[in-house]
Protein backbone atom coordinates (compact mmCIF):
# COMPACT_ATOMS: atom_id res chain seq x y z
CA UNK A 1 0.00 0.00 0.00
CA UNK A 2 1.43 3.69 -0.96
CA UNK A 3 -1.09 5.58 0.71
CA UNK A 4 0.64 5.14 4.15
CA UNK A 5 0.44 9.22 5.31
CA UNK A 6 -2.16 10.70 3.50
CA UNK A 7 -5.70 11.38 5.17
CA UNK A 8 -8.46 9.15 4.06
CA UNK A 9 -10.90 9.81 1.19
CA UNK A 10 -14.67 10.91 1.99
CA UNK A 11 -17.02 9.00 -0.39
CA UNK A 12 -20.37 8.92 -0.40
CA UNK A 13 -22.03 5.91 -1.90
CA UNK A 14 -25.00 6.80 -4.54
CA UNK A 15 -27.39 3.99 -5.10
CA UNK A 16 -26.82 1.97 -2.24
CA UNK A 17 -28.67 -1.56 -3.92
CA UNK A 18 -26.81 -5.11 -3.98
CA UNK A 19 -23.85 -3.89 -6.43
CA UNK A 20 -23.39 -1.29 -3.54
CA UNK A 21 -23.55 -4.16 -0.79
CA UNK A 22 -20.89 -5.88 -2.14
CA UNK A 23 -18.64 -3.19 -2.11
CA UNK A 24 -19.37 -1.82 1.39
CA UNK A 25 -16.99 -4.30 2.77
CA UNK A 26 -13.60 -3.39 0.86
CA UNK A 27 -15.13 0.42 1.63
CA UNK A 28 -15.17 -0.30 5.68
CA UNK A 29 -11.92 -2.42 5.84
CA UNK A 30 -10.21 0.65 3.35
CA UNK A 31 -7.89 2.46 5.93
CA UNK A 32 -7.70 5.24 3.20
CA UNK A 33 -11.59 5.48 2.88
CA UNK A 34 -13.81 7.18 4.63
CA UNK A 35 -17.51 5.91 4.10
CA UNK A 36 -18.86 9.25 4.38
CA UNK A 37 -22.32 9.40 2.69
CA UNK A 38 -24.89 7.45 0.94
CA UNK A 39 -27.63 8.40 -1.06
CA UNK A 40 -30.55 6.08 -1.90
CA UNK A 41 -34.27 7.21 -3.56
CA UNK A 42 -35.55 4.28 -1.03
CA UNK A 43 -36.69 5.15 2.09
CA UNK A 44 -36.50 1.64 3.86
CA UNK A 45 -32.44 1.34 2.11
CA UNK A 46 -31.60 4.37 3.86
CA UNK A 47 -32.78 3.84 7.07
CA UNK A 48 -30.59 0.48 6.84
CA UNK A 49 -27.66 2.44 5.69
CA UNK A 50 -27.78 4.77 8.72
CA UNK A 51 -28.92 1.95 11.29
CA UNK A 52 -25.39 0.78 10.15
CA UNK A 53 -23.33 3.38 9.62
CA UNK A 54 -24.49 5.79 12.19
CA UNK A 55 -21.79 8.61 11.86
CA UNK A 56 -22.54 8.44 7.74
CA UNK A 57 -24.54 11.58 6.26
CA UNK A 58 -27.42 9.96 4.22
CA UNK A 59 -29.21 11.85 1.70
CA UNK A 60 -31.97 10.98 -0.44
CA UNK A 61 -31.15 11.91 -3.88
CA UNK A 62 -28.08 12.18 -5.86
CA UNK A 63 -28.11 15.67 -6.07
CA UNK A 64 -28.68 16.29 -2.47
CA UNK A 65 -25.55 13.99 -1.78
CA UNK A 66 -23.13 15.80 -4.28
CA UNK A 67 -23.92 19.52 -3.17
CA UNK A 68 -22.42 18.46 0.21
CA UNK A 69 -19.19 19.97 0.30
CA UNK A 70 -17.46 17.68 2.46
CA UNK A 71 -18.31 14.05 -0.12
CA UNK A 72 -14.77 13.95 -2.15
CA UNK A 73 -15.49 11.16 -4.05
CA UNK A 74 -18.79 9.33 -5.38
CA UNK A 75 -18.87 5.70 -5.60
CA UNK A 76 -22.10 5.50 -8.46
CA UNK A 77 -23.86 1.87 -7.74
CA UNK A 78 -27.12 3.32 -9.55
CA UNK A 79 -29.30 1.60 -12.37
CA UNK A 80 -27.07 1.79 -15.26
CA UNK A 81 -29.29 4.53 -16.97
CA UNK A 82 -28.49 7.15 -14.70
CA UNK A 83 -24.54 6.19 -14.44
CA UNK A 84 -23.34 8.96 -17.36
CA UNK A 85 -25.97 11.99 -15.74
CA UNK A 86 -25.19 11.45 -12.61
CA UNK A 87 -21.19 11.27 -13.00
CA UNK A 88 -21.54 14.56 -15.09
CA UNK A 89 -23.75 16.01 -12.11
CA UNK A 90 -21.31 14.73 -9.49
CA UNK A 91 -17.85 15.87 -12.10
CA UNK A 92 -19.81 19.65 -12.32
CA UNK A 93 -19.70 19.48 -8.67
CA UNK A 94 -16.76 18.88 -7.86
CA UNK A 95 -16.00 14.95 -7.00
CA UNK A 96 -14.25 12.51 -8.14
CA UNK A 97 -15.93 9.28 -9.66
CA UNK A 98 -15.85 5.46 -9.47
CA UNK A 99 -18.83 4.17 -12.19
CA UNK A 100 -20.09 0.99 -11.61
CA UNK A 101 -20.51 -1.17 -15.28
CA UNK A 102 -21.80 -0.67 -17.73
CA UNK A 103 -19.85 2.41 -17.73
CA UNK A 104 -23.31 3.92 -19.43
CA UNK A 105 -25.72 2.99 -22.53
CA UNK A 106 -23.74 4.31 -25.10
CA UNK A 107 -20.81 5.87 -26.41
CA UNK A 108 -22.12 9.23 -26.80
CA UNK A 109 -23.29 9.04 -22.62
CA UNK A 110 -19.63 7.49 -21.99
CA UNK A 111 -18.45 10.66 -23.98
CA UNK A 112 -20.21 13.35 -21.83
CA UNK A 113 -18.83 11.69 -18.45
CA UNK A 114 -15.30 12.06 -19.70
CA UNK A 115 -16.06 15.23 -20.95
CA UNK A 116 -17.09 16.54 -17.37
CA UNK A 117 -14.60 14.63 -15.54
CA UNK A 118 -11.82 16.18 -17.85
CA UNK A 119 -13.56 20.12 -17.73
CA UNK A 120 -13.77 19.90 -13.80
CA UNK A 121 -10.59 18.29 -13.32
CA UNK A 122 -11.38 15.42 -11.22
CA UNK A 123 -10.37 12.00 -11.43
CA UNK A 124 -12.84 9.42 -13.18
CA UNK A 125 -12.58 4.93 -12.49
CA UNK A 126 -14.43 2.91 -14.65
CA UNK A 127 -14.70 0.14 -11.73
CA UNK A 128 -16.11 -2.77 -10.50
CA UNK A 129 -15.01 -5.13 -12.43
CA UNK A 130 -13.47 -8.93 -11.95
CA UNK A 131 -10.13 -7.31 -14.15
CA UNK A 132 -9.23 -5.46 -11.30
CA UNK A 133 -8.75 -8.94 -9.18
CA UNK A 134 -5.52 -10.35 -8.72
CA UNK A 135 -5.33 -13.41 -10.62
CA UNK A 136 -6.20 -11.56 -13.69
CA UNK A 137 -3.51 -8.74 -12.92
CA UNK A 138 -0.65 -11.46 -12.52
CA UNK A 139 -1.68 -12.86 -15.88
CA UNK A 140 -1.26 -9.81 -17.62
CA UNK A 141 2.13 -9.08 -15.55
CA UNK A 142 3.55 -12.59 -17.14
CA UNK A 143 2.72 -12.08 -19.77
CA UNK A 144 3.57 -8.54 -20.18
CA UNK A 145 7.25 -9.64 -18.97
CA UNK A 146 7.75 -11.99 -22.29
CA UNK A 147 9.06 -14.92 -20.08
CA UNK A 148 6.30 -16.77 -22.61
CA UNK A 149 7.01 -15.12 -25.62
CA UNK A 150 4.35 -13.55 -27.34
CA UNK A 151 0.65 -13.88 -26.40
CA UNK A 152 -1.57 -15.64 -29.08
CA UNK A 153 -4.93 -15.71 -27.15
CA UNK A 154 -6.97 -14.92 -23.95
CA UNK A 155 -9.83 -17.27 -24.28
CA UNK A 156 -13.03 -16.75 -21.01
CA UNK A 157 -15.39 -18.66 -20.83
CA UNK A 158 -18.36 -17.97 -18.06
CA UNK A 159 -21.10 -20.41 -17.28
CA UNK A 160 -23.06 -18.98 -13.80
CA UNK A 161 -26.72 -18.53 -12.95
CA UNK A 162 -26.73 -14.68 -13.72
CA UNK A 163 -29.97 -14.55 -15.53
CA UNK A 164 -31.62 -16.07 -12.59
CA UNK A 165 -30.82 -13.85 -9.99
CA UNK A 166 -33.68 -11.46 -9.02
CA UNK A 167 -33.75 -8.53 -11.02
CA UNK A 168 -35.59 -5.20 -11.03
CA UNK A 169 -37.35 -3.88 -14.03
CA UNK A 170 -35.28 -1.86 -15.21
CA UNK A 171 -32.68 -4.88 -15.30
CA UNK A 172 -35.08 -6.36 -17.63
CA UNK A 173 -35.22 -3.52 -19.93
CA UNK A 174 -32.44 -3.59 -22.63
CA UNK A 175 -33.26 -0.16 -23.71
CA UNK A 176 -31.85 0.39 -20.10
CA UNK A 177 -28.63 -1.84 -20.47
CA UNK A 178 -30.34 -4.39 -18.96
CA UNK A 179 -29.04 -7.78 -19.55
CA UNK A 180 -26.01 -10.09 -20.00
CA UNK A 181 -24.03 -8.00 -22.75
CA UNK A 182 -24.14 -4.56 -20.70
CA UNK A 183 -23.71 -6.13 -17.56
CA UNK A 184 -21.06 -8.93 -17.92
CA UNK A 185 -19.05 -7.92 -21.03
CA UNK A 186 -17.02 -5.75 -18.74
CA UNK A 187 -15.78 -7.99 -16.50
CA UNK A 188 -14.71 -10.35 -19.58
CA UNK A 189 -13.82 -8.14 -22.06
CA UNK A 190 -12.10 -5.61 -20.32
CA UNK A 191 -10.21 -9.08 -18.67
CA UNK A 192 -9.34 -9.78 -22.10
CA UNK A 193 -7.94 -6.30 -23.13
CA UNK A 194 -5.88 -6.17 -19.64
CA UNK A 195 -4.16 -9.32 -20.61
CA UNK A 196 -3.65 -8.38 -24.34
CA UNK A 197 -2.88 -5.26 -23.92
CA UNK A 198 -6.02 -2.88 -25.35
CA UNK A 199 -5.82 -2.40 -28.59
CA UNK A 200 -8.80 -4.91 -30.08
CA UNK A 201 -8.88 -4.39 -33.58
CA UNK A 202 -12.77 -6.00 -34.41
CA UNK A 203 -15.33 -8.26 -32.93
CA UNK A 204 -17.71 -10.86 -34.29
CA UNK A 205 -19.68 -11.78 -31.23
CA UNK A 206 -23.84 -13.01 -31.16
CA UNK A 207 -26.17 -13.10 -28.22
CA UNK A 208 -28.51 -15.77 -27.16
CA UNK A 209 -32.07 -15.17 -25.58
CA UNK A 210 -33.22 -18.14 -24.90
CA UNK A 211 -35.97 -17.89 -22.04
CA UNK A 212 -39.32 -16.93 -22.60
CA UNK A 213 -39.92 -15.37 -18.88
CA UNK A 214 -36.74 -12.95 -19.22
CA UNK A 215 -36.59 -9.95 -21.93
CA UNK A 216 -32.73 -9.50 -21.68
CA UNK A 217 -30.41 -11.38 -23.59
CA UNK A 218 -28.81 -14.17 -21.35
CA UNK A 219 -25.98 -15.59 -23.50
CA UNK A 220 -23.11 -14.06 -25.24
CA UNK A 221 -19.95 -15.64 -27.68
CA UNK A 222 -17.62 -12.89 -28.87
CA UNK A 223 -14.03 -13.37 -30.82
CA UNK A 224 -11.67 -10.38 -30.90
CA UNK A 225 -8.37 -9.88 -32.40
CA UNK A 226 -6.00 -7.80 -31.29
CA UNK A 227 -3.40 -5.57 -33.08
CA UNK A 228 -0.89 -7.29 -31.94
CA UNK A 229 -1.76 -10.47 -33.44
CA UNK A 230 -3.16 -11.78 -30.05
CA UNK A 231 -7.13 -12.93 -30.23
CA UNK A 232 -9.80 -13.40 -27.61
CA UNK A 233 -12.93 -14.99 -26.85
CA UNK A 234 -15.31 -14.67 -24.40
CA UNK A 235 -18.52 -16.64 -23.73
CA UNK A 236 -20.95 -16.18 -20.66
CA UNK A 237 -24.09 -18.70 -20.58
CA UNK A 238 -26.05 -17.40 -17.31
CA UNK A 239 -28.64 -19.27 -17.50
CA UNK A 240 -27.74 -21.75 -14.59
CA UNK A 241 -28.37 -24.95 -15.53
CA UNK A 242 -24.91 -25.80 -15.28
CA UNK A 243 -22.05 -23.81 -13.87
CA UNK A 244 -18.38 -24.01 -14.81
CA UNK A 245 -17.30 -24.33 -11.39
CA UNK A 246 -18.91 -27.71 -11.95
CA UNK A 247 -15.30 -28.14 -14.38
CA UNK A 248 -12.48 -27.80 -11.59
CA UNK A 249 -11.50 -29.98 -9.48
CA UNK A 250 -11.77 -28.19 -6.18
CA UNK A 251 -15.15 -26.52 -7.42
CA UNK A 252 -19.29 -27.85 -7.28
CA UNK A 253 -22.30 -27.31 -8.85
CA UNK A 254 -23.35 -24.85 -6.17
CA UNK A 255 -23.56 -21.11 -6.56
CA UNK A 256 -25.53 -18.94 -4.20
CA UNK A 257 -28.46 -21.68 -4.88
CA UNK A 258 -28.08 -25.24 -4.97
CA UNK A 259 -28.92 -26.95 -8.31
CA UNK A 260 -32.62 -28.03 -6.92
CA UNK A 261 -33.32 -24.25 -6.18
CA UNK A 262 -31.79 -22.72 -9.24
CA UNK A 263 -34.73 -25.32 -11.01
CA UNK A 264 -37.42 -24.40 -8.77
CA UNK A 265 -36.64 -20.54 -9.07
CA UNK A 266 -36.83 -21.24 -12.98
CA UNK A 267 -40.17 -22.86 -12.71
CA UNK A 268 -41.71 -20.10 -10.23
CA UNK A 269 -40.76 -17.90 -12.92
CA UNK A 270 -42.71 -19.74 -15.85
CA UNK A 271 -45.34 -19.77 -13.42
CA UNK A 272 -44.70 -15.96 -12.54
CA UNK A 273 -45.03 -16.84 -8.92
CA UNK A 274 -41.73 -15.76 -7.80
CA UNK A 275 -41.38 -12.76 -5.28
CA UNK A 276 -37.96 -11.24 -7.06
CA UNK A 277 -38.74 -8.23 -5.70
CA UNK A 278 -38.62 -9.29 -1.79
CA UNK A 279 -35.38 -11.50 -3.57
CA UNK A 280 -33.55 -8.44 -4.50
CA UNK A 281 -34.35 -6.33 -1.26
CA UNK A 282 -32.75 -9.07 0.65
CA UNK A 283 -29.40 -9.24 -0.85
CA UNK A 284 -29.36 -5.12 -0.68
CA UNK A 285 -28.04 -3.56 2.81
CA UNK A 286 -29.37 -5.24 6.12
CA UNK A 287 -31.06 -7.84 4.28
CA UNK A 288 -30.55 -11.40 5.03
CA UNK A 289 -29.08 -12.68 1.69
CA UNK A 290 -26.94 -9.76 1.74
CA UNK A 291 -25.26 -10.90 5.40
CA UNK A 292 -25.02 -14.39 3.90
CA UNK A 293 -23.59 -13.80 0.77
CA UNK A 294 -21.51 -10.58 0.92
CA UNK A 295 -20.66 -10.29 4.49
CA UNK A 296 -19.98 -13.76 5.68
CA UNK A 297 -17.86 -14.50 8.15
CA UNK A 298 -15.87 -17.51 6.64
CA UNK A 299 -12.72 -16.08 5.86
CA UNK A 300 -10.51 -15.83 2.70
CA UNK A 301 -12.39 -19.11 0.22
CA UNK A 302 -11.15 -20.86 -2.49
CA UNK A 303 -11.44 -19.19 -6.12
CA UNK A 304 -13.88 -20.83 -8.16
CA UNK A 305 -14.61 -19.87 -11.62
CA UNK A 306 -17.49 -17.02 -10.93
CA UNK A 307 -19.36 -14.43 -13.56
CA UNK A 308 -15.68 -13.71 -15.38
CA UNK A 309 -15.47 -17.30 -15.82
CA UNK A 310 -12.42 -19.45 -16.62
CA UNK A 311 -9.29 -17.69 -18.35
CA UNK A 312 -6.91 -19.25 -20.23
CA UNK A 313 -4.15 -17.24 -21.42
CA UNK A 314 -2.14 -19.14 -24.12
CA UNK A 315 1.73 -17.71 -25.04
CA UNK A 316 4.55 -18.91 -27.47
CA UNK A 317 5.82 -21.35 -24.70
CA UNK A 318 3.20 -21.79 -21.81
CA UNK A 319 -0.21 -21.55 -20.39
CA UNK A 320 -1.81 -19.64 -17.78
CA UNK A 321 -5.11 -20.48 -15.55
CA UNK A 322 -6.57 -19.51 -12.34
CA UNK A 323 -6.13 -21.98 -9.61
CA UNK A 324 -7.78 -22.51 -6.49
CA UNK A 325 -5.18 -19.71 -4.71
CA UNK A 326 -4.24 -18.02 -7.51
CA UNK A 327 -2.77 -19.10 -10.95
CA UNK A 328 -1.28 -22.51 -12.82
CA UNK A 329 1.69 -21.84 -15.05
CA UNK A 330 2.66 -24.43 -17.72
CA UNK A 331 5.56 -24.13 -19.41
CA UNK A 332 8.75 -25.80 -20.87
CA UNK A 333 10.06 -26.30 -17.38
CA UNK A 334 7.02 -27.95 -15.58
CA UNK A 335 3.46 -27.05 -13.84
CA UNK A 336 4.01 -24.60 -10.91
CA UNK A 337 1.25 -23.10 -8.98
CA UNK A 338 1.41 -19.27 -8.04
CA UNK A 339 0.12 -18.35 -5.00
CA UNK A 340 -1.38 -14.84 -4.34
CA UNK A 341 -3.53 -13.28 -1.75
CA UNK A 342 -7.62 -13.34 -3.98
CA UNK A 343 -9.54 -12.83 -0.54
CA UNK A 344 -12.44 -10.91 -2.18
CA UNK A 345 -12.93 -8.85 0.55
CA UNK A 346 -9.31 -7.46 -0.60
CA UNK A 347 -11.15 -6.07 -3.25
CA UNK A 348 -10.14 -2.38 -2.94
CA UNK A 349 -8.27 -2.26 -6.28
CA UNK A 350 -10.68 0.68 -7.72
CA UNK A 351 -10.71 2.01 -4.53
CA UNK A 352 -6.84 2.21 -4.57
CA UNK A 353 -6.84 3.82 -7.48
CA UNK A 354 -8.94 6.41 -6.71
CA UNK A 355 -7.15 7.62 -3.72
CA UNK A 356 -3.90 7.16 -5.62
CA UNK A 357 -5.05 9.39 -7.84
CA UNK A 358 -6.74 11.72 -5.62
CA UNK A 359 -4.38 12.28 -2.79
CA UNK A 360 -1.32 10.85 -4.49
CA UNK A 361 -1.26 12.37 -8.03
CA UNK A 362 -0.79 9.10 -9.85
CA UNK A 363 -2.34 8.51 -12.93
CA UNK A 364 -5.89 6.53 -13.34
CA UNK A 365 -5.33 3.22 -15.37
CA UNK A 366 -8.94 2.01 -15.25
CA UNK A 367 -9.80 5.62 -16.77
CA UNK A 368 -12.81 7.11 -18.68
CA UNK A 369 -11.41 6.15 -21.90
CA UNK A 370 -10.29 2.54 -21.03
CA UNK A 371 -13.73 2.42 -19.86
CA UNK A 372 -15.04 3.54 -23.29
CA UNK A 373 -13.09 1.20 -24.90
CA UNK A 374 -14.37 -1.87 -22.92
CA UNK A 375 -17.87 -0.09 -23.64
CA UNK A 376 -17.43 -0.17 -27.25
CA UNK A 377 -16.53 -3.81 -27.25
CA UNK A 378 -19.89 -4.84 -25.69
CA UNK A 379 -21.56 -2.48 -27.80
CA UNK A 380 -20.49 -3.89 -30.88
CA UNK A 381 -21.55 -7.52 -29.46
CA UNK A 382 -25.17 -5.77 -29.87
CA UNK A 383 -24.06 -4.36 -33.57
CA UNK A 384 -22.72 -7.31 -34.56
CA UNK A 385 -25.81 -10.05 -33.40
CA UNK A 386 -27.88 -7.39 -35.06
CA UNK A 387 -26.13 -7.39 -38.90
CA UNK A 388 -23.98 -10.45 -38.58
CA UNK A 389 -20.97 -8.81 -39.48
CA UNK A 390 -17.65 -8.18 -38.03
CA UNK A 391 -17.06 -4.67 -36.24
CA UNK A 392 -14.40 -2.72 -36.32
CA UNK A 393 -13.25 -1.25 -33.59
CA UNK A 394 -12.10 2.90 -33.43
CA UNK A 395 -12.00 4.25 -29.80
CA UNK A 396 -9.57 1.04 -28.24
CA UNK A 397 -7.08 2.65 -26.28
CA UNK A 398 -3.34 0.68 -24.52
CA UNK A 399 -2.72 -0.29 -20.81
CA UNK A 400 0.37 2.06 -19.96
CA UNK A 401 3.05 -0.35 -19.08
CA UNK A 402 3.54 1.33 -16.10
CA UNK A 403 0.50 -0.50 -14.50
CA UNK A 404 2.29 -3.32 -14.04
CA UNK A 405 4.93 -1.96 -11.87
CA UNK A 406 2.59 0.35 -9.93
CA UNK A 407 -0.20 -2.34 -8.77
CA UNK A 408 2.70 -5.35 -9.15
CA UNK A 409 0.59 -8.42 -7.70
CA UNK A 410 2.64 -9.96 -4.96
CA UNK A 411 3.54 -13.85 -5.59
CA UNK A 412 3.41 -15.12 -2.10
CA UNK A 413 4.81 -18.78 -2.75
CA UNK A 414 5.73 -20.52 -5.75
CA UNK A 415 4.92 -24.66 -5.47
CA UNK A 416 6.23 -27.28 -8.10
CA UNK A 417 3.61 -29.46 -9.19
CA UNK A 418 4.41 -33.40 -10.56
CA UNK A 419 2.37 -33.52 -13.82
N1 LIG B 1 -19.54 -4.86 -10.53
C1 LIG B 1 -20.35 -5.78 -10.07
O1 LIG B 1 -19.92 -6.89 -9.84
C2 LIG B 1 -21.80 -5.43 -9.87
C3 LIG B 1 -22.64 -6.26 -9.16
C4 LIG B 1 -23.99 -5.90 -9.01
C5 LIG B 1 -24.44 -4.71 -9.57
N2 LIG B 1 -23.60 -3.91 -10.27
C6 LIG B 1 -24.06 -2.66 -10.88
O2 LIG B 1 -24.71 -1.85 -9.90
C7 LIG B 1 -25.76 -1.13 -10.53
C8 LIG B 1 -27.04 -1.34 -9.74
O3 LIG B 1 -27.39 -2.72 -9.79
P1 LIG B 1 -27.94 -3.43 -8.48
O4 LIG B 1 -28.03 -4.87 -8.74
O5 LIG B 1 -27.16 -2.95 -7.31
O6 LIG B 1 -29.43 -2.84 -8.43
P2 LIG B 1 -30.26 -2.36 -7.19
O7 LIG B 1 -31.60 -2.05 -7.71
O8 LIG B 1 -30.12 -3.32 -6.07
O9 LIG B 1 -29.51 -1.03 -6.72
C9 LIG B 1 -29.76 0.24 -7.21
C10 LIG B 1 -29.99 1.16 -6.02
O10 LIG B 1 -30.07 2.49 -6.53
C11 LIG B 1 -31.19 3.13 -5.95
N3 LIG B 1 -31.64 4.15 -6.88
C12 LIG B 1 -32.41 4.02 -7.98
N4 LIG B 1 -32.57 5.19 -8.59
C13 LIG B 1 -31.88 6.10 -7.86
C14 LIG B 1 -31.65 7.49 -7.98
N5 LIG B 1 -32.18 8.18 -8.99
N6 LIG B 1 -30.91 8.11 -7.05
C15 LIG B 1 -30.37 7.42 -5.99
N7 LIG B 1 -30.56 6.10 -5.83
C16 LIG B 1 -31.29 5.44 -6.76
C17 LIG B 1 -32.20 2.02 -5.72
O11 LIG B 1 -33.16 2.37 -4.73
C18 LIG B 1 -31.30 0.86 -5.30
O12 LIG B 1 -31.09 0.82 -3.90
C19 LIG B 1 -25.86 -1.64 -11.97
O13 LIG B 1 -25.29 -0.71 -12.81
C20 LIG B 1 -25.09 -2.93 -11.97
O14 LIG B 1 -24.47 -3.20 -13.19
C21 LIG B 1 -22.29 -4.26 -10.40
Amino acid sequence: MTTAEAKSLKLGVIGVGVGAAEMLPPMERAPYIDLFAGADVDPDVRRRFQARYEEARVYDSAEALVADPDVEAVWISTPNRFHSPMTVLAANHGKHVVVEKPMALNMREAEEMVEACERNGVKLVAGHTQSFMPHVRLMRQIVASGEMGDLGAVNAIAYTDWVIRPRTADELDPEQGGGLVYRQTPHQIDTIRLIAGGMARSVRGAYGQWMKYRSIPGYYAAFLDFHNGATGVAIHNGYGYFVASELVAWGDANTRYTPSERNEIRKAMAAGTRPEDEEKLSLRIGGEAERRIFRSERGPEKWKPNDLGIVLVSCERGELRQGPDGLYKYTDDGLVELIVDSDPLHRDQELEELYNAVRLGKPVYHSGAWGMATLEVGLAINESTRTGKNIELTRQVPMPAEYDTEYAVEVLEERRIDH
